[in-house]
C-alpha cells in the first residue's frame, strides 16, 4: 500500500471478537471475507478499525491488535437480537442473496438498526481527524454514510458492500428501501463487488430517491456520488509464501497420507451458511458415488465449516441438515480406512487452512450466491506448483474474474457431477494451463490493488 494517509475502517465486525468460554472472556480471530481482506490492508497502512466486539458485555477502551488500532463500539443485548440477528441477518442477508432463505420483515427491528448505525456514526465523528479517509463496510451499516455526513460534512466518505446488491424485483420488497438508499447516498463513493451490483444500486437509487444520472455518477442533493465495481481480493503473495514453507508442505503431505495417497481430495471450505450451497454439494457428491462414477477408493470429500450466526434459526437448521447428510453418506459408502466425507466444524488457523489448500486436488467453491468468495482465491494462491483444479459456482462474484475455473450451476446436480468428474480426470497439462492463468489474475489483482483502486477514486 502506497497510501500514507490514515484510513478509518468502519465495519460491524472487528478483526477480533470476544468469546466467553464459561466465565472466562478471551479474544479470538473473527472469520469471514471482510475481516480477511481489511486486516491485510490496515496492517500495511496507518489507520484504525471501528466495530463491534461480538458480545454485549462491557466494551473495552481503544486498544492495539496486530498493528491495528481497534475502537470498539458497544451493542446492547437487545440490539444484538434486533440489529444484528434480526434486520442484518434475517432480513438483509437473505434478501440480498436472492432470498435463498425467506427474508423476514419485522417492524421492531428497524429502530434498533437505525440506533446502532447512529452510534457508529457518532463514534466515527469523535475518532476521525482532519485529512483522514473514512471507509464504511457492508450491509449492517448502510445508514452510516448519511448520518456521518450530517455530523461531519468535511469528510471524504467511502462505502463498500461485500455482498451482492440485489435486482429491483427483490430490493423493492424492503419496507425501508428508500431509507437504505438515502443512507448509502451520504457517501462520495459507493463500491460493489460486481458491475451488476453497481447497476442494480444505481437503478434503485434513481427509482426510490431523488438521485439522477447514469453510468458511474449520480447527482443527489447537489452532490455528485460515484458508483463503481471493485472486486475484492486477497494478499496473494502472503498465501503463496506461507504455502511454500517447509512445515506447511510437511503438514499437507501428512493430510494426504492420512486419507490415502491413491485417493484424490475434493476440498470445500466455508462458513456454515446457507448461501454456500453445502447441501447441494453433498447431494452431488452422493450422486457421484451412488452412480458409480467414482468410489471411496478413488476420492474423498473434506468439508471444513466454520460455525457462524448460530442463534439464527436458518443456520441451526442448516447445521442439522448438513450433519445428517454427512452421516447418511458415510453410513452408505464408507469402508474401513476409507471414509467418504471428512467434516470438520471449527475455526482453523491460517496455517492449517493453507496446508489443506495445498493438499487438495480439487477445490469445490459452489455457493448459490456469493458477493465474491475469497476461499477460491486463497486456494489458487496456495498452489505454488501450478497444479490443482478449481470448480467454481457461476453465482459467486469471483466467477467474473476466474474464467479458467470449471464453472458450474450448483443447483444442477448432473452438471455438478460432470464437473467433479472433469476435475478428477483432467490431464495435467490442462490443469497447469488453467491454474497458471488463475494465478496471474489473483496475483495481479490482489487486496492491495483493490484498496488502492477504491481509495484513488474516493480521494479524487
Ligand atoms: P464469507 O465472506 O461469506 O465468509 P469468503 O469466502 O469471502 O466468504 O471468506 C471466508 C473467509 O473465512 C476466508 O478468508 C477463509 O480463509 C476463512 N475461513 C473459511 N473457513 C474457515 C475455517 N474453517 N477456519 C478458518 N477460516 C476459515
Ligand atoms: C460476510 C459478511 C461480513 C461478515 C462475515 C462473517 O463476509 O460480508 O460482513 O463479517 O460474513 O459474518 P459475521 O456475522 O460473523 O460477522
Amino acid at each position: 500500500m502506497r497510501n500514507t494517509r490514515r484510513i478509518i475502517v468502519v465495519a460491524n465486525r472487528l478483526p477480533v471478537r470476544r468469546s466467553a468460554k464459561g466465565a472466562i472472556l478471551k479474544w479470538e480471530s473473527s472469520s469471514g471475507g471482510l475481516v480477511t481482506a481489511l486486516k491485510s490492508v490496515l496492517q500495511h497502512t496507518r489507520g484504525a478499525w471501528i466495530g463491534w466486539t461480538g458480545t454485549s458485555g462491557v466494551t473495552p477502551r481503544r486498544f492495539m491488535h496486530d498493528h491495528i488500532w481497534i475502537q470498539p463500539v458497544p451493542v446492547k443485548k437487545r440490539e444484538v437480537e434486533y440489529y444484528y440477528n434480526g434486520l442484518s441477518n434475517k432480513t438483509l442477508w437473505p434478501l440480498y442473496h436472492d432470498a435463498i432463505c425467506a427474508p423476514q420483515f419485522n417492524r421492531r427491528w428497524w429502530k434498533p438498526y437505525h440506533t446502532v448505525n447512529q452510534r457508529f456514526a457518532d463514534y466515527v465523528s469523535r475518532v476521525v481527524r482532519k485529512g483522514d479517509t473514512v471507509w464504511i463496510h457492508d450491509y449492517h451499516l448502510q445508514l452510516v454514510p448519511q448520518m456521518l455526513r450530517a455530523l461531519r460534512p468535511d469528510l471524504r466518505i467511502g462505502f463498500f458492500l461485500h455482498i451482492p446488491f440485489p435486482p429491483d424485483e427483490l430490493f423493492e420488497w424492503l419496507p425501508w428501501r428508500s431509507d437504505i438508499l438515502d443512507g448509502l447516498l451520504g457517501a462520495d463513493l459507493v463500491g460493489f463487488q460486481t458491475l451488476g451490483g453497481a447497476q442494480n444500486f444505481a437503478r434503485a437509487a434513481r427509482k426510490y430517491t431523488v438521485a439522477k444520472g447514469a453510468g458511474h455518477s449520480l447527482r443527489y442533493e447537489r452532490r455528485s456520488i460515484r458508483v463503481g465495481s471493485f472486486p475484492i481480493s486477497i494478499d496473494a503473495a502472503w498465501w503463496s509464501q506461507r504455502s511454500d514453507r517447509p512445515e506447511i508442505r510437511k503438514r499437507a503431505r501428512e493430510i494426504r497420507d492420512r486419507v490415502g495417497r491413491d485417493r484424490k481430495i475434493l476440498l470445500a471450505v466455508d462458513r456454515l451458511d446457507y448461501t454456500k450451497g453445502i447441501v447441494e454439494r453433498l447431494q452431488a457428491f452422493e450422486e457421484l458415488l451412488s452412480t458409480g462414477k467414482a468410489s471411496v477408493h478413488d476420492c474423498v470429500l473434506m468439508q471444513l465449516a466454520v460455525p457462524t450466526r448460530e442463534t439464527v434459526g436458518d443456520y441451526a437448521q442448516l447445521r442439522s441438515t448438513v450433519e445428517q447428510m454427512v452421516g447418511q453418506i458415510n453410513g452408505e459408502f464408507s469402508v474401513p480406512g476409507r471414509v467418504a466425507v471428512h467434516y470438520f466444524r471449527r475455526n482453523h488457523t491460517r496455517e492449517e487452512l493453507t496446508a489443506f489448500y495445498r493438499a487438495a486436488d480439487i477445490m469445490l467453491v459452489t455457493p448459490l450466491r456469493d458477493g465474491m468468495n475469497l476461499v477460491a482465491k486463497e486456494f489458487i494462491a496456495c498452489r505454488t506448483e501450478s497444479d490443482g483444479v478449481l470448480v467454481l459456482s457461476q453465482f459467486a462474484g469471483a466467477a467474473k474474474e476466474l474464467a479458467e475455473a470449471i464453472l458450474v450451476n450448483p443447483r444442477d446436480t448432473d452438471g455438478m457431477v460432470s464437473a467433479f468428474r472433469k476435475g478428477l480426470s483432467m490431464n495435467p497439462a490442462e490443469v497447469r494451463r488453467r491454474m497458471k492463468a488463475l494465478q496471474r489474475q489473483v496475483h495481479d489483482h490482489n487486496v492491495y490493488t483493490w484498496a488502492d483502486s477504491f481509495l484513488k477514486v474516493l480521494r479524487r
